[in-house]
């Protein structure tokens, strides 16, 4: 059965990037694969993934693979590197469920206090540790910007698990499939983001996927927690006319397909008496959702916190607990693909020089950023495709900077591919 909504993938259609640090790194194409896949390892039943490999080698190769199905594991043999440096409970287990399933290992640490980092190691000198000992590393980080910096210190596939407010990549990939697999569609859905848009990564990646895939997207947050300049800026440019702002939940409810909520990230802010002003400000409840449409989903990434009641959760439209499961088939799909194209390339096989850059050496404006703790790292800036400004080539904060200071190279361009995969 064809997924509804997924295009129709031909042989050799996709050649995906190394890494998976930002939402940027897969285009429509290649998201439509791992959709296409996930879709399948649904459908077949997640014990029996040996179809995977033969069914991503069809996307990779020019023709038709000729040799019989081998209904070999796609990652037999294979090592997942895991490291998490903040906590977790779905994404570090749903990647290593992920891999279990697909016939893989893993190896790693839950908190980085029981590594070596406890005595002081960069994350540079972890990577190009842990890649000399795995196929492919998920990374989670406080740090902006970390997981780009790990992936130039990694010769295997590096994906971005969460970095500190910056994105959060794997999760706006589930939460895209479940709006698919609900919904039917993407494009011209209605969408309301709503809570903590400042500080919460998925809201980040999940807002510029939406509107690149055509639908509307409402921000729903109190003043302080507004979405942030760099990125309200790349949503207007996209499509000014497919986003709206506001702080009131029920003048959008009644209009919305889908309304993704979030925890305020209590963790995040410097001032503690600036949470405690905004905390509890939105609750969904039968009450409250009475205003919202019947066949509206209430998304959410979890953990809640409070602001989805649980009464609420035999609603039919409660959507966040599948939302949750089907972060295996989805990350399943994402590291077979990432594996098997990295097997396929072959390339990149070396781990650049610490500090090796040819870009200007400038200091990024977000304090949050990993340039302000990695010993050996080189801040660079690049300019932003859609807006022509200067930002941060590891966090993308916007940093204004003199002309002296500045690179031609296209931030978006150069990251887009992960450097050397060279297409569109
Ligand atoms: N959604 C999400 O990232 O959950 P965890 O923090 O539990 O991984």
């Amino acid at each position: 059965m064809q997924m509804l909504g997924a295009p129709r993938l031909e042989v050799g259609v996709i050649v995906p990037p190394k890494h998976f640090v930002s939402i940027d790194d897969l285009n429509q194409e290649e998201m439509d694969a791992v959709f296409t896949l996930a879709e399948r390892i649904v459908e077949a039943d997640i014990e029996n993934v040996g179809f995977v490999l033969d069914f991503i080698l069809r996307f990779l190769s020019e023709e038709e693979p000729s040799r019989p199905q081998t209904k070999r594991a796609s990652c037999a043999g294979k090592i997942m590197g895991v490291a998490f440096y903040e906590p977790s409970t779905r994404t570090r287990l749903s990647f290593e469920s992920a891999m279990h399933r697909l016939g893989g290992n893993v190896i790693g640490f839950a908190d980085a206090k029981v590594s070596s980092v406890a005595k002081g190691e960069s994350l540079a000198d972890t990577f190009r540790i842990m890649s000399s000992y795995c196929d492919i590393l998920v990374l989670r980080h406080p740090l902006e910007g970390s997981a780009r910096w790990a992936s130039e210190n990694s010769q295997v596939p590096v994906i971005n698990a969460g970095d500190g407010a910056h994105e959060h990549p794997t999760q706006t990939l589930l939460d895209l499939f479940t709006l698919r697999k609900e919904k039917g569609r993407l494009e011209g859905l209605k969408v309301g983001l709503l809570g903590d848009l400042k500080y919460g990564r998925t809201v980040h990646s999940l807002s510029l996927a939406l509107v690149r895939a055509g639908a509307e997207v409402a921000l729903i947050s109190p003043a302080a927690l507004q979405m942030p300049e760099a990125i309200l800026s790349r949503l207007l440019r996209e499509n000014g006319s497919a986003v709206r702002q506001g702080e009131a939940m029920e003048e959008f409810l009644p209009g919305l397909d889908a309304l993704y909520v979030t925890r305020i990230q209590k963790e995040r802010f410097v001032d503690p008496s600036e949470y405690e002003r905004v905390q509890g400000v939105y609750l969904i409840d039968k009450a409250t959702m009475s205003a919202a449409p019947k066949d509206m989903l209430v998304l959410h990434p979890l953990p809640r916190v409070g602001e989805i009641a649980p009464s609420f959760d035999s609603d039919p439209r409660a959507a966040y607990f599948r939302q949750a499961a089907y972060g295996v088939p989805v990350r399943a799909a994402l590291v077979a693909l990432l594996v098997a194209a990295s097997a396929n390339q072959q390339d990149e096989s070396t781990v650049p020089a610490a500090g090796g850059s040819r870009l200007r050496a400038v200091t990024c404006a977000n304090e949050r950023c990993i340039t302000h703790s990695e010993p050996d790292i080189v801040p660079k800036l690049v300019k932003e495709a859609l807006t022509d400004r200067t930002i941060c080539y590891y966090c993308d904060a916007p940093t204004p900077v003199s002309a002296k200071g500045t690179t031609s190279i296209s931030a978006r361009a150069r990251k887009g591919r992960n450097a050397s995969h060279g297409q569109g």
